[in-house]
């Protein structure tokens, strides 16, 4: 345990925070256009728990896991790291409390070096902090690879000899290297055979129980966090759709984009599954997101009011807020005479269909 470590404060801290990236556009001197990749999200993550984000393909979900491990600068707001902003320390520094904080990837082809066996793979995080004997270094490596399921005969084969599963299980063994005590999961089983989904997460889960881990799993699938995690939120467009624990919103999902992920998966049983809501056309583009909710335009619910005013996280139960007008019910009176909560005529039209039914 390092000096900075309270384990009654969160692990991870953000406030507000957004990231927006430049885009270069064709012409010069024309106003430029950004990415709002990430629009102000607010979380914690407590020591040992599995947090969990989810949402469609460029949502925001790598670039927010980006941020909370100083990978990317926000725009705005604050992420503390053990209750230290990564984005005020020195170099030196940063490098150090940077080796706590590890991440796996997607895509285990083109995350680990063809050229390097798997000696090299796994070693050269510890290679590169130095310290370490050469006897020291294997005897760790092999440590390692029983942890994650492979053996020393596995050494000095290289990454195009082992099969994908196989192959995440060497990504897991080097992000493990270092002891970090944060691990960011980013859709670690989402280019993997569906047979080998459940062997990589039952992994992962054992070894968050044996180093005592916290983690960060991200997957644009529910069924895939269902069982993993503590809290989570549902991201759309950059913000924040519905947040809390998985347990309630497994059990009580509110948001109608919450819906239209559960819609895909229909092998979750949900309780209160109503209609089902089928999304159409991909996310829209980031860089000039609706300035109302995020969602209504492919939400079948939308209300005229929907259009201009953001949607707020506000809380519905303990530990489970969603950010939505109709769950909400923000509208007032003056606002409903005006028809705000009136539908969006003809708009929800192929948008909405009967859960098992087409
Ligand atoms: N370095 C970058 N420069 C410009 N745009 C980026 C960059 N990284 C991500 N984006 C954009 O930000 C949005 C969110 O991306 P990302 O965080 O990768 O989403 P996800 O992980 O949910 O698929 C996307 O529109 C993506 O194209
Ligand atoms: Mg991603």
């Amino acid at each position: 345990m390092s000096e900075n470590e309270n384990r009654d404060r969160p692990i991870i801290d953000m406030r507000n925070v957004s990231v927006d990236f430049p885009v270069k556009g064709p012409i010069p001197f024309m106003p430029k256009k950004k990415v709002r990749a990430v629009t102000d999200v607010s979380l914690t993550i407590d020591y040992g728990e599995t947090f969990g984000i989810v949402g469609e393909s460029g949502c925001g979900k790598s670039t927010l896991a980006n941020a909370m491990i100083g990978m990317v600068k926000p725009t705005a707001g604050d992420v503390l790291f053990k209750d230290v902003d990564l984005f005020k320390l020195k170099r030196k520094e940063f490098k150090r409390i940077r080796r706590d904080m590890q991440m796996i990837f997607q895509d285990p082809y083109s995350s680990l070096n063809p050229r390097f066996n798997v000696y090299q793979l796994i070693s050269e995080p510890m290679f590169i902090r130095g310290g370490v004997s050469d006897e020291d270094m294997k005897a760790r490596v092999v440590e390692l690879l029983e942890l994650v399921g492979l053996s020393d005969d596995d050494l000095y084969r290289h990454p195009s000899d082992f099969s994908g599963g196989q192959r995440q299980r060497i990504g897991i063994a080097r992000a493990i290297s270092l002891n970090p005590d944060f691990l960011v999961c980013d859709e670690p089983v989402s280019a993997l055979d569906v047979s080998v989904h459940a062997q990589i997460l039952n992994l992962l889960v054992e070894i968050q129980s044996k180093l005592k881990l916290t983690y960060v799993f991200i997957s644009h699938n529910l069924a895939v966090v269902k069982n993993v995690c503590d809290n989570m939120i549902v991201m759309y467009l950059g913000k924040v759709m519905e947040s809390g624990s998985a347990e309630s919103i497994f059990r009580n999902p509110k948001h109608p984009y919450t819906h239209a992920l559960l819609s895909a998966v229909l092998d979750v049983d949900i309780e209160n599954r109503k209609e089902r809501v089928v999304l159409k056309g991909d996310i829209p583009s980031p860089i000039d997101p609706p300035k109302g909710c995020r969602f209504w335009k492919r939400c079948p619910f939308a209300m005229t009011g929907c259009k201009d005013k953001p949607a707020e996280l506000l809380d519905i139960e303990p530990n489970h807020a969603v950010a939505c007008h109709l769950v909400n019910d923000v509208f007032t009176d003056a606002e409903k005479d005006a028809g705000l909560n009136q539908p969006i005529e003809d708009h929800a039209e192929g948008l909405l269909g009967t859960h098992g039914k087409k």
